[in-house]
């Protein structure tokens, strides 16, 4: 399926953000979330981890192009992902496309490098805390699961005790003020079912997540570094916006898309020195 010339093994190295871009685009929509922009985001930030000879460890909650990403940077390192994710059937289709793609690339075996959880981030037993059993230390986490704090807050609790001094946290839909209901995607399913609108709950608004993830990351850290990055210089001149116009207009009614805080889509920190 994914079985295209993506140009030789040199070509490919030699421009490696136009072959992840490559592969991207041609996933179906439902499996690639992000922006363009937001992607090169991911990669610029992992660039930056300073391993000290180590193999990186990443986490994810939340598959789709973010997957491809991450995965790529875990083959090329000897490194290891793990993504959690509930739909089985989207981890299948990622295996299958990365199997055509990075396999190829990196001629490297995929379930050396990629552990897929079909299963709910939060799970005492196989959610973000096995990684305790697993005895993992984690350098670069994304979070992109069901954008409410409960969850996200939640995601970042279970890792915190795993993360290394000098971890990248990086988080999707930063600018969703969810506390615990996610309303603008019930209400989509909801209209699927010619179902009325629900209220948005009175106690359903917190701060904004890129304010929420850094707060709770000063509770837990000495430093904490807000990163500059590559997604907020580029984000105004994304294809992705234009392509998926119709689709991100219509989720722009639904109140899915936050358009007015488009900048904190994505956000990123540096942290050590854990107190
Ligand atoms: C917006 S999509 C992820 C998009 C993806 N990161 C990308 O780059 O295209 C959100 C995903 O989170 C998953 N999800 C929702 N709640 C979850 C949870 N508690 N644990 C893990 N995954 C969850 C959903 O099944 C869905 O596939």
């Amino acid at each position: 399926m994914y079985d295209f010339w993506f140009g030789s093994r040199d070509e490919i190295c030699a421009n490696e953000e136009r072959y992840l871009l490559f592969v991207k685009r041609m996933l179906p929509r439902w499996s690639n979330s992000i922006p363009d922009s937001e992607y090169l985001a991911i990669h610029h930030a992992l660039s930056t981890l300073d391993l000290r000879g180590r193999r990186p460890v990443i986490v994810e909650t939340g598959v789709g192009a973010s997957t491809i990403v991450l995965l790529n940077f875990a083959m090329k390192h000897d490194g290891l992902l793990y993504s959690w994710d509930p739909n089985g059937p989207k981890g299948a289709l990622l295996r299958s496309v990365c199997t055509d793609t990075l396999v190829t690339h990196h001629q490297k075996l995929l379930q050396q490098h990629w552990k897929f959880v079909p299963y709910n981030s939060h799970s005492v037993h196989l959610g973000l805390p096995i990684l305790g059993e697993l005895d993992e230390t984690v350098d670069f986490c994304f979070f992109d699961s069901e954008h409410t704090r409960e969850v996200l807050i939640g995601e970042l609790a279970r890792v915190s005790p795993f993360l290394s001094d000098g971890a990248i946290v990086s988080i999707d839909d930063a600018n969703y003020s969810y506390a615990h209901t996610n309303v603008a995607y019930i209400n989509m399913q909801r209209r699927k079912l010619n179902l009325s609108p629900i209220a948005n709950p009175s106690d359903n608004t917190c701060e904004p997540f890129f304010r929420e993830v850094e707060q709770f990351l000063r509770s837990t850290w000495g430093q904490v570094e807000y990163l500059e990055d590559s997604y907020k210089r580029t984000y105004k001149d994304d294809l992705f916006w234009a392509y998926f116009s119709s689709d991100r207009s219509v989720m722009g009614r639904l109140e899915m898309e936050k358009a007015e805080a488009l900048e904190h889509r994505f956000d990123s920190w540096r942290i050590s020195e854990r107190l």
